[in-house]
């Protein structure tokens, strides 16, 4: 059985992508790591450790005395965080990218798992149905430090023969977490608003469209993704991905179906103008085309799955 370290485990992606791979190949073959010691209560059905993966002693002290074979390294600092510190952004992101790849070379790891962005497109990409090759110069910390690392990924893939796979998420939506400092998180924010009985102050003008997916596409992307045969996987930089894209608008009605006096007042700020940069919707036909890319939620899917599920679940 191999053993599994999951980097940055208590966030919006690590909390779903933990608990999904703990149930398929048992809690005991899975290293949830992160920041605090106060993300250890959520890994009840797991290993915890925790780890600041920018102490590399540490991590590769866990990785050999685990004998991990297989790492998913979700920790970094997304775009409007980025925004505020870009310079400790780029440290972040990079680093731990290469210091996971020079471990997977090191300790000849059979997998790794990095996930990208559409922040690596920008201003100059084609913005509809963009495809998976096209001109990308990303303008934020966050894009460039994204598409630095999928060339890394390639690099590694082609030089050393290090098995990393990766997708260029769209905006991730699940309610088993809160927002993380992305400029899609509104998408995740509303609904909690909604819920609560509040107005939702939204911070991107109404007809703002961008590529969304809901958190359980997410997984099964990414899980498909990981347990394809190594030679269906032919992209080894990220691949495109893609399920919904809405604007802030079509949010805010498909929640109106079930609270009709929910209210929003938009307020765009800083975040407007890395919205712009982003496309409005993916191209995903390679994803589909090399390992059977499917997903299952749209908009309204999406909405009643959160409205019936979040006021029960326990943070
Ligand atoms: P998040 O901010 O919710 O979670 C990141 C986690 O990493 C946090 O729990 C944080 O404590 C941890 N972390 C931060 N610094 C760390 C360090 N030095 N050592 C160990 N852990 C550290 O982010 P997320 O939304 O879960 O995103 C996970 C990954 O998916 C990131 O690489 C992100 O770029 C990517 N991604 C996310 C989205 C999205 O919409 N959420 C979209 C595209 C790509
Ligand atoms: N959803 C992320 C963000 O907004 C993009 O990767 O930062």
């Amino acid at each position: 059985m191999e053993k599994i370290l999951v980097i940055g485990a208590a966030g919006q992606l690590g909390s779903e992508l933990t608990k999904s791979l703990s149930d398929l190949y048992g809690g005991e073959q899975v290293i949830a790591t992160d920041l605090n010691e106060s993300a250890r209560s959520k890994f009840d059905y797991c290993k915890f450790e925790v780890l600041d993966i920018m102490d590399k002693e540490a991590a590769r002290k866990l990785v050999k005395s685990e004998n991990v074979k297989q790492i998913y390294h979700l920790a970094a600092v997304l775009s409007a965080t980025g925004e505020k510190n870009p310079l400790f952004a780029w440290d972040l992101n990079m680093d731990s990218l290469l210091f996971v790849l020079e471990i997977a070379k090191e300790f000849k790891l059979d997998k790794v798992y990095w996930p990208s962005s559409i922040a690596v497109f920008g201003p100059n990409t084609p913005k509809v149905n963009t495809p998976q090759y096209c001109v990308k110069e990303p303008n934020t910390v966050y894009g460039i430090s994204k598409q630095a690392g999928e060339r890394w990924c390639e690099y590694y893939f082609q030089k050393f023969n290090v098995d990393v796979r990766s997708l260029r998420y769209p905006g991730l939506i699940g309610y088993k977490s809160l927002p993380g400092g992305g400029t899609t998180d509104y998408a995740v924010d509303i609904y909690h608003k909604a819920l609560a009985g509040e107005k939702f102050n939204c911070f991107l003008r109404e007809d703002s469209y961008l590529p969304m997916m809901y958190m359980p596409d997410a997984i099964k992307a990414t899980l498909d993704l990981m347990h394809a045969p190594t030679d269906t996987v032919k992209i080894r930089s990220s691949y495109n991905l893609s399920s919904m894209s809405f604007a802030p608008k079509e949010i805010y009605q498909s929640i109106l179906k079930h609270i009709p006096d929910f209210q929003i007042e938009y307020k765009p700020d800083f975040r407007q103008a890395i919205a712009d940069s982003w496309p409005d919707s993916i191209d995903d036909s390679h994803a589909t085309k090399d390992w059977g890319w499917q997903p299952e939620y749209d908009l309204d899917k999406m909405t009643e799955d959160i409205l019936k599920n979040l006021p029960n679940y326990k943070f």
